[in-house]
């Protein structure tokens, strides 16, 4: 149950959107369904192949070939595919710098320029056909060349987000056993700079894979070069051949690892696909974001995740759109800077990320009612439940209340989005991502292993294969295997809880490992949380199951006000009635502490972890490096300590 979930608030697609959206036949989920395998057969027929496949799918669960015996090239499409069919001189990619003043446009042209001559240089750097390159970049233009030049030729990649250390690059380098490393002398992001360069230096000297680096010099600091190792992008551009033919890939080749970091332990190298892959980011960046030619599209997400993979590279491009690529923060030079590239660039499809919305909410309106926004037409969301007052904000203020919004659930694991609305079909209900996208079925298991019919909650499973679906983890199938396909038989386990609603609707409830059990109640920590930010005091909440011995675990809030509210006795009587009204008596939190700020990882995950262990008053909270700022961890204490 979420803030309003009493009443839920149901948004029909307008009619003006409805009418001119790329699919708008709400038929289109029953054809999927009678048949999954042609209804992809017809998406990926979109596609470039240079061989068709012989047959749509080999399912022998876990493993999944998609297309199997199709011969296709990714970079392709993104690029050749597109000048064909009319769009070399079309703007492929906008670079917005992080000085407002830095900016560039790459045509379809010239971005295949770029990329052949990239992927030359990669060649004469030893690279080949299933050998994978690690690229550790800041968010420039060099980033999806290389990604494409790798694909062009058919070595996966693996990107690491700039903002990880070199410890954490030195694990990802190593999992692969890449021999080229990709990366630039520092990335300057808000105005500050993070030192790419050294970091890769450091991560190098236990990385014994690696032959070659290619330096991108971005910032012109002057960085140690190793001698035969170290060599700068610009200079082998300069030498490199221009023409470079695009490799025919198998469907089933690798196209990409991308590290996941798994809640412990080791990264999951999450691996991807060409054909399967392809036809799934293509066709949800056309259904779910409704992507056409004359679109300005910006996805706010970083190139090193797999929202940046999907649908700032591969989706837009290989759907001939126009992509956004920001390298800054939404923060700098001044609090308007989003609101500004928006109005600059007539961005007409936003994507970003509630924690990003929740944080422009706390600002007020002010910043956007300097600015132009009426280019936008659809706004999406996507990287953890979005609250209903945060998604009614971002529908009011940021969308003018004329775009829908696509709520999109997947996961690194998936490649695409999996439960969405499709904006010119699907009324939307704040909250929740609405309905699987067609050929997707999905499910609710409980505990037991029993599958839930109907309305109810449980866990979150996937029934049928899908083609952006991970084949398997790099190196290890047995952890594949375990980790996804144990639990419930030859089904996907998601490791999110979910409800289904009367009318069918998916409201994901966060990850499994934060469902608390409250008295023998099952009850979500982004549940209570979505209770608590829709009290007009509260900002930010993030919810723990604390360790307790009556109750087995006992709910602990912690608050960030709006502005410059001040906790107090009230407020938490006030807070605790909120939760009681909107859940029940037995979710009220046991204590609520008021904080400045959260733990979060640089993607802007809160860790949990952290504030069960200040909650539970531990001393060593384990390993802190990955926080986005560490000492949220001292001012967590103090205000535990204030209580
Ligand atoms: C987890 C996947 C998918 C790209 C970004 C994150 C949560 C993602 C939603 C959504 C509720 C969401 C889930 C999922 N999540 N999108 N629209 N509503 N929860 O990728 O790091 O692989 O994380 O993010 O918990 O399992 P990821």
């Amino acid at each position: 149950m979420s803030e309003e979930q009493t009443t839920p608030k149901l948004y029909e697609p307008p009619e003006e959107f409805a009418s001119n959206a790329n699919v708008s036949d709400p038929a289109v989920y029953e054809e999927a369904e009678r048949d999954y395998k042609s209804f992809w057969a017809e998406r990926a027929r979109e596609l470039h192949w240079f061989r068709e496949w012989d047959e749509v799918l080999q399912w022998n669960p876990p493993e999944a070939k998609w297309f199997v015996g199709g011969k296709t090239n990714v970079a392709y499409n993104c690029l050749d595919y597109q000048i064909e069919q009319g769009r070399g001189d079309k703007v492929a990619l906008v670079w917005e710098g992080d000085e407002p003043s830095d900016g560039t446009t790459y045509t379809y042209s010239e971005l295949l320029a770029e990329v052949e001559k990239f992927a030359n240089v990669l060649k004469s750097l030893g690279a080949e056909k299933g050998k994978p390159v690690s690229i550790y970049l800041p968010m420039i233009p060099e980033l999806p060349v290389a990604m494409l030049a790798c694909a062009r030729i058919g070595a996966p990649h693996s990107i690491v987000f700039g903002a990880f250390s070199a410890s954490a690059l030195r694990d990802r380098i190593n999992d692969c056993e890449a021999t080229i490393l990709v990366t630039a002398d520092a990335a300057p992001r808000g105005g500050r700079k993070t030192p790419l360069k050294q970091n890769a230096d450091e991560a190098l000297e236990d990385a014994p894979s690696i032959e070659n680096v290619v330096v991108v010099r971005r910032t012109g600091d002057d960085v140690p070069m190793q001698d035969g190792r170290d060599r700068y992008y610009d200079e082998l551009m300069a030498d490199a051949e221009e023409s470079c033919p695009a490799e025919e890939m198998d469907s089933e080749d690798l196209l990409f690892i991308l590290y996941s970091s798994g809640s412990t332990g080791k990264p999951k190298g999450i691996v991807h696909t060409t054909g399967g892959y392809l036809t799934q980011v293509n066709a949800t960046t056309k259904w779910t974001m409704d992507l056409k030619d004359e679109d300005v599209y910006w996805c706010t997400a970083d190139i090193g995740w797999i929202t940046g993979h999907s649908y700032l590279v591969y989706g837009p491009l290989s759907a001939g759109g126009t992509s956004v690529q920001f390298e800054g923060t939404p923060a700098y030079p001044a609090s308007d800077r989003w609101w500004d590239v928006i109005e600059k660039h007539k961005v007409t499809i936003l994507y970003t990320a509630p924690t990003a919305i929740r944080s422009f909410m706390k600002g007020g309106t002010e910043d956007l009612e300097k600015h132009d926004l009426s280019s936008l037409r659809l706004l999406g969301t996507v990287g953890e439940p979005i609250n209903p007052r945060a998604w009614e904000w971002y529908h009011e203020n940021v969308g003018g209340g004329r775009c829908p919004i696509v709520d999109t659930w997947w996961q690194t694991e998936t490649g695409g989005h999996m439960i969405t609305p499709l904006p010119g079909i699907t009324p939307t209900k704040p909250g929740s991502a609405t309905r699987p996208f067609p050929g997707i079925e999905a499910g609710l298991f409980d505990e037991e292993g029993n599958e839930i019919e109907g309305e109810g909650s449980g866990n979150l499973v996937i029934k049928k294969p899908w083609p952006g679906m991970l084949r398997t983890l790099y190196k290890d199938p047995e952890r594949y295997r375990e980790t996804y396909w144990e639990k419930y038989g030859d089904v996907y386990f998601v490791g999110d809880g979910a409800r289904r609603d009367e009318d069918g609707y998916y409201w994901i409830t966060g990850r499994i490992d934060d469902v608390m059990n409250v008295s023998g109640h099952r009850i979500s920590t982004a549940e209570v949380e979505s209770a608590l930010v829709g009290h007009p005091a509260v900002a930010e909440s993030a919810v723990i199951g604390r360790a307790d011995e009556d109750k087995g675990q006992a709910i602990v809030a912690y608050v960030i006000l709006e502005g410059d509210r001040e906790g107090s006795d009230e407020l938490i009587q006030e807070l605790n009635g909120q939760v009681r009204k909107v859940i029940g008596a037995h979710a009220r939190p046991q204590e609520i502490i008021f904080t400045p700020d959260l733990p979060k990882t640089r993607s802007g995950k809160i860790m949990r972890r952290i504030l069960r262990g200040v909650a539970e008053g531990q001393q060593d909270l384990g390993d802190t490096s990955t926080l986005a700022d560490p000492s949220v961890v001292d001012a967590l204490k103090e205000s535990r300590a204030a209580n």
